[in-house]
């Protein structure tokens, strides 16, 4: 797997790896992975010649700073995980990347963003919807996997590239479930 801190050396070896119709799928995490995520990386291997998955605790999508402060991070273990599950690419860029200034746009998806988790964390899935645009922009990919867990947060990206027009298919992915039946989740 070739990892990548940096957003330029990820976008020419992307640009390169484009060349003779290769597909991109990607998954975009905030790491602490587990079978759900896993299932993702699969889905995306079997549709896609090249799988890119990302790693990035996203400062702007938490209102609560004990929360960002207390999420897990388990880079090495994730590693060994996606290795296992034969991804081809891992993102994992500092904060200073992908925030080199302070990023002032705010996105309002009307009632979408305010009702059900979005009326608990005013300012979430505006912070979700900035850096998934960013890392689309970054990876530009053919197609982006997201798990049916976050439904509230797929529909809300769903209405982000429908209405700025990215060019890439969205994948809505069942819920990987524990034994007992409760979903699978990082916290
Ligand atoms: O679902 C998540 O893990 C995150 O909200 C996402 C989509 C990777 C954006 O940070």
């Amino acid at each position: 797997m070739d990892i990548f801190n940096e957003i330029g050396p990820l976008k020419a070896f992307l640009r390169l790896k484009k060349i003779g119709f290769n597909s991109i799928g990607f998954v975009p995490t905030m790491g602490a992975l587990h079978q759900g995520h896993i299932s993702l990386i699969e889905a995306s291997r079997t549709e896609n010649s090249i799988t890119v998955c990302s790693i990035f605790v996203n400062p702007a999508q938490f209102n609560n700073p004990a929360d960002l402060a207390k999420y897990p991070r388990t880079l090495e273990s994730d590693i060994v995980l996606l290795e296992k599950a034969n991804c081809d690419i891992l993102f994992c860029p500092e904060t200073s990347q992908m925030y080199s200034s302070q990023s002032q746009v705010i996105f309002d998806f009307g009632k979408l963003d305010k009702m059900m988790e979005g009326h608990y964390r005013p300012g979430h899935f505006s912070g979700v919807a900035l850096v998934v645009s960013k890392l689309l922009h970054i990876v530009s990919p053919d197609r982006a996997y997201f798990g049916q867990k976050d439904y509230q947060q797929f529909k809300i990206i769903e209405k982000l590239v429908t209405d700025l027009k990215f060019d890439v298919s969205l994948q809505c992915m069942p819920i990987k479930r524990e034994p007992d039946g409760l979903a699978m989740s990082s916290r």
